[in-house]
Order: structure tokens, then sequence, then C-alpha cells
């Protein structure tokens, strides 16, 4: 690694599937974008497509599975210790499906950011793609993605960013799905170089930035 690149600030990627929203983090950066480097990505699962993305971008992985270990507060130790070892500035939840241990939310408070496939808190919880189901099921005509802060509580974290999509009449789970996805990769990498750049101001369950440019 080049001196340069050491002295980036060190993002963990935490994944459990795909790995399209770790893909559009690893562009963001290649593009200039986002002013960080992946330090480390974790999987919650060995077989996750994302590992291969991470590989493929030379990026240090480890799966820590939940289920090999005796409780949640133990494999939140596991995570804690393997973030604190390469230095990791601020963490993103990119298709993580376990709950977080609160003792990584409280290791790393007001530093983790989650991308949620609706705009929330309509259709908070559940993983892709319910949330998008649900949203077609209550006939919403706009629905679409929300970057937030991750806390204690599941998907009610302060909002740092939204961006809504309209719902058509002749959506399907997948096309709906397919319109969210496009606009979770510009948000995501958007509100890490927020976070990382210092121009989030976090208060009373909320967010201010210094200037937009969304
Ligand atoms: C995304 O829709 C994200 O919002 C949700 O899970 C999906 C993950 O997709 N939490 P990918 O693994 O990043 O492709």
């Amino acid at each position: 690694m080049s001196k340069e690149t050491s002295a980036l600030p060190g993002l963990a990627v935490l994944v459990s599937g795909r790995g399209s929203n770790l893909a559009a983090i690893f562009r963001a950066i290649e593009q200039d974008e986002l002013h960080a480097r992946v330090a480390l990505v974790i999987s919650s699962r060995a077989d996750a497509p994302a590992l291969d993305i991470a590989r493929e971008h030379g990026a240090e992985t480890r799966v820590i599975a939940p289920k090999s270990f005796a409780s949640r507060a133990e494999a939140g130790a596991a995570i804690i210790a393997a973030m604190r070892e390469v230095r990791v500035q601020a963490v993103a939840l990119a298709g993580y499906k376990p709950i977080l241990d609160a003792s990584v939310v409280a290791a790393y408070s007001d530093r983790i950011l989650n991308v949620h496939p609706s705009l929330l808190p309509a259709f908070a919880g559940g993983m892709a793609p319910r949330p998008q189901a649900d949203a077609l099921a209550a006939g919403v005509k706009v629905s679409g993605c929300t970057v937030h802060i991750v806390t204690a509580d599941v998907d009610a974290g302060p909002i740092v960013a939204q961006a809504a999509v309209p719902v058509l009449d002749d959506d399907t789970v997948e096309s709906l799905s397919a319109r969210i996805l496009a606009e979770e990769h510009r948000l995501l990498p958007l509100a890490l170089e927020w976070l990382l750049s210092g121009r989030l101001r976090i208060e009373q369950g909320r967010t201010w930035l210094a200037s937009a440019d969304l």
C-alpha cells in the first residue's frame, strides 16, 4: 500500500450477500468521489458473492459468522477486534443481514451508516426485498432509499440522506428494487464522504450537512 493510500481514512464494509453497494463504494473511491480506503470487508457468510468483489479489489476480508459464536455479544467482540486491528474510522452496512451487537454500535457511535431500501421511517425492518415488496403491497406511489446512522434501534437512527423513486403501475419487486438500488449506489458513497470529511453534524436524532451537493 502506498503511503498516500494508507493516509486515507479506513472504512470497514459489512456485507452478507451480492455486494453491489460494496462495488459502488470501490467505484466511488476509484473515481475520486470518496476519499477513503476499504480497510476491511467483513462478511457474515462465507459464501457471499460480495467477498469475491472485495478480493477482486485487493481488500482484506474476514468472515465473522454470528452462528459460529455463542452469543451476539461474542460475535460483536470479534467484529470490534478485527476493525481495531486495521484502524477503521467509519463503517458501512451494505446488505449486512445480522443485527449488529450494541457493543459494536457503541464502539463506533455515530460512525456506522446503513443503507435501507425504503424511505424510512416507512417500511423499516426486514431485509431486501421485503421493504420493496411491502411498499408495492401498500400501493405507495413513491419509494426510495435511506442512508442513516446506525443506533441500537434497528432502522431508526438519524437520517443522513434519502432519494425517492416513482413506483410505476406495472412494477414488480424486481423492477422497483433495481430502480431503488441505483439510488443506493449513489447515496451510500456520498453519505460516507460526508461523514469522513467531517461535514455531518449529528444532534438529537437529526443530521445536518455543512453544505449540500445532492
Ligand atoms: C440493498 O438493497 C440494501 O439496501 C439492503 O440489502 C441490499 C443489498 O444489496 N440492505 P447488495 O448486497 O449491496 O447488492
